[in-house]
């Protein structure tokens, strides 16, 4: 270990929890539609437990495990793993939107991360300086291929060690978080440092449940993205690298064929890799 201290599940969890509730959230559902959902969540539930024989041990687990979730804090950690792909695919994913494919955001975005130029370096420490660079570069189109003016990338992602800032201690907090701000025909060219394979937090109640059906923690190594362009839908999408470990059998489901890379070494020794980002107009 290289950060200063140990991240816990419970300290991840728990930060991540503490940036969802100061968002507070809304949704626009009628009284119908609320009243439709919640008797098919029911019916599934009614499913289940039938289906299984779900016996008044597994109940009283189940009520059990549900709390522990809520004291670490994990509520956003297990649903981005089990549940956000679904929500992500029937949103964005199966309906007619034809430019670049989306991905899950997960639990560890945060808003109003530095500006930066269109060619920049990532804010990084010596100790992510010293990994194998990723010098990651495209454009940002409408969908016949036209640059576009006003274009921006938010890029985040964990270092070498798994961990992402301000979601565990001893890391600056802007460490590997940038808003690019791309020329004025969408370009950016970035240099970043390749970043690894990560477990999700998985010393609390998320690793229990994942152990529980003999599952793994690992996602593959990502960039997180967010790209927007006036008058244009933004995108929040991921993308992976070639050949990599756990891309065929991610924890939280969210690869997709068309967002993986495959890095090139140039003769500076560094990772080249190009990858242009169609956004579909506004509705
Ligand atoms: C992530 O990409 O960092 C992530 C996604 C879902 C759950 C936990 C982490
Ligand atoms: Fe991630």
């Amino acid at each position: 270990m290289t950060t200063t201290e140990n991240p816990t599940a419970h300290d991840s969890g728990n930060a991540a929890t503490d940036k969802f509730k100061s968002e507070r959230v809304s949704a626009d559902t009628s009284t119908e539609r609320a009243a439709a959902i919640y008797r098919d969540v029911l019916d599934a539930f009614k499913e289940i437990v039938h289906k299984h024989e779900v016996t008044y041990d597994e109940y009283r687990v189940l009520k059990q495990w549900m709390i522990d979730v809520g004291e670490y804090g994990e509520w956003p950690l297990w649903l981005d793993v089990f549940v956000e792909h679904e929500i992500e695919d029937v949103n964005y994913s199966r309906n007619s939107l034809a430019g670049t494919k989306g991905s899950i955001e997960g639990p560890y975005y945060v808003a109003g991360s530095p500006k930066l130029a269109s060619k920049c370096t990532m804010p990084m420490r010596e100790q992510d300086a010293a990994c194998t660079p990723l010098v990651f570069s495209g454009q940002v189109t409408d969908l016949e291929g036209n640059g576009l003016t006003g274009a921006t990338v938010e890029l985040w992602h964990a270092d070498e060690e798994g961990y992402y800032s301000q979601f565990a201690p001893g890391i600056p907090e802007w460490n590997l978080r940038g808003t690019i701000e791309c020329d004025d025909e969408g370009h950016y060219e970035i240099t970043t440092l390749q970043p690894a394979p990560y477990q999700i937090p998985n010393d609390g109640p998320t690793g229990w449940f994942i152990k529980s059906y003999g599952g793994h923690p690992w996602r593959p190594a990502h960039l997180h993205l967010m790209v927007k362009a006036p008058g244009r839908l933004p995108i929040t999408t991921q993308l992976y690298f070639k050949g990599g470990e756990w891309v065929e059998t991610d924890v939280a489901t969210a690869v997709k064929p068309e967002l993986i890379l495959d890095p090139q070494q140039g003769e500076d020794g560094k990772n080249h890799v190009s990858y242009n980002f169609a956004l579909d107009p506004e509705a």
